[in-house]
């Protein structure tokens, strides 16, 4: 028996995930091509916050919910077939609020904050318990991924996919004249200074840069706009964080902030203590943009919406004054016009898969997206989920 050649193109938490699953289900004949470093974006440096059904849509709450589960269990297998440690662990979730400014005395704390915050608390509200919250440290994960399927007789290519070779199939389907509908599948994935890939399934999960493939279709392809389109509809919105180094407490706890500025502004950024001590802290969605840096790590980085972040976080817990920010980052989450994530065959092709549009919930949504597309692509087996976030919705014109 052969197994289908497999090419993953994108070495983000999608990527990984999606190799992970074909691999589990014994399609071991992977490669993963990746431009510039296996979890260089969003996938390395996300929060790793899981919620088992913050989704206001069924579908995607279905997803959510089979994700948040399956978290668990692969974090259980990297560790225990793999000594692979992805810090994983089930938070007590909460919003605070604070005011940038405050005018009054501190007041005595309420007993159900954690002692590590020392900021003058004025609510506080409980989002989510050990059962219905987590965290993971999504670089960990990712990585983790690739090297289960590494073991396996997978591997990762570093190079830049610029473009596809496509075959007509004539041999099962007769080709239609009139109307050139004969089955159109890619070949080879084309790279820069580098000999093509060939294979028997692509699949792209190329996060924010998903936009720059719509132009791999132009050519040689019925139905060319049409492919293109489910490609160039995504988006990358821009996020700063850092992380503070330094033996911080490691209490189970997530927490969502509502900064009151002096200017009576609110501030939304989120703190994830993690179980080696590390503090994360991220703040949300500046711009959207088609225009990103080819590598993820030339991002530029914005000073002051760090310098922001730190500020804030010392705020929330003092212990931080003397803690080192060893981390100031920036990257691209991959947005879909309607919000709900792309997964599944691009229409228009015989064997080009996409995964991508995950937004804000990309680390805790990739395990079931990988499970289901592996089921799609190995059995043709589709779900309500996958009905939901088939990618041929964006194929028509506006
Ligand atoms: C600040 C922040 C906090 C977040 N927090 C959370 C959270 O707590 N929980 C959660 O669930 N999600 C969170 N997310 C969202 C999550 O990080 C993303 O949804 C997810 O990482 C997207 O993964 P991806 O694999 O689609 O994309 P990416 O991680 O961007 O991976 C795409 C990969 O494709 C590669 N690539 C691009 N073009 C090419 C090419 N031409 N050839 C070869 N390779 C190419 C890139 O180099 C990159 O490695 C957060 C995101 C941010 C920014
Ligand atoms: C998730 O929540 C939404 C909205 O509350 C609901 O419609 C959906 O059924 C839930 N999904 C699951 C799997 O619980
Ligand atoms: C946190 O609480 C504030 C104030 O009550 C509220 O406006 C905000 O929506 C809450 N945030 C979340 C994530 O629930
Ligand atoms: C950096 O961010 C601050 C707000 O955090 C903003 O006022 C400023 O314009 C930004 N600078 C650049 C170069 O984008
Ligand atoms: C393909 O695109 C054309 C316009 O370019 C549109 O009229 C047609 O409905 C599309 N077909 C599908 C099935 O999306």
């Amino acid at each position: 028996m052969t197994t289908p050649r497999i090419c993953i193109v994108g070495g983000g938490v999608l990527g990984a995930a999606v190799a992970y699953h074909l691999c589990e289900a014994g399609c071991t004949n992977i490669v993963i091509v990746e431009r510039t470093g296996i979890a260089c974006g969003a996938s390395g440096r996300a929060g790793g916050f899981l919620a088992k059904n913050w989704s206001d849509s069924k579908s995607v709450g279905q997803l959510s919910t089979a994700s948040f589960l399956l978290h668990e269990k692969v974090a259980e297998k990297l560790r225990q077939e793999y000594n692979i440690d992805v810090m994983y662990r089930r938070v007590t979730t909460l919003n605070i609020s604070l005011k940038e400014k405050t005018t009054t005395t501190p007041q005595r704390k309420s007993d159900t904050l954690p002692k590590w915050v020392t900021g003058d608390v004025f609510k506080e509200e409980i989002l989510g318990t050990e059962a219905t919250t987590a965290q993971v440290h999504p670089g960990l994960l990712t990585n983790g991924l690739v090297r289960v399927v590494e073991s396996k007789g997978g591997r990762v290519l570093i190079g830049k996919a610029n473009g596809f070779l496509f075959e007509t199939i004539t041999t099962h389907t007769e080709k239609d004249h009139h109307h050139q509908t004969a089955p159109v599948q890619a070949s080879k994935l084309l790279l820069e200074n580098q000999d093509p890939v060939e294979a028997d399934i692509f699949i792209l999960t190329l996060g924010p840069w998903t936009y720059q493939a719509a132009t791999w279709f132009k050519d040689s392809v019925s139905f060319k706009p049409n492919i293109s389109r489910q490609l160039d509809c995504i988006q990358g919105l821009k996020a700063h964080s850092i992380v503070f180094k330094g033996n911080q407490p490691t209490e189970p706890y997530a927490f969502f902030l509502n900064y009151v500025t002096s200017a009576n502004g609110i501030i939304d950024p989120e703190i994830y203590p993690r179980p080696n001590g590390d503090i994360y802290v991220c703040g949300f969605g500046e711009q959207t943009t088609q225009n990103l840096p080819d590598d993820a790590n030339h991002v530029s980085i914005n000073e002051t919406s760090c310098d922001k972040l730190k500020e804030i976080a010392i705020h929330v817990s003092s212990t931080l004054k003397d803690a080192n920010v060893e981390v100031r980052q920036a990257c691209y989450l991959p947005i879909s016009p309607d919000g709900i994530p792309l997964i599944g065959k691009l229409y228009g092709l015989e064997n080009v898969y996409i995964a991508t549009g995950h937004s804000c919930w990309g680390i805790l949504n990739s395990l079931e997206t990988g499970h289901q597309l592996a089921q799609l692509i190995i059995n043709g087996q589709v779900s309500p989920i996958l009905n939901t976030c088939d990618p041929a919705r964006f194929s028509k014109g506006s």
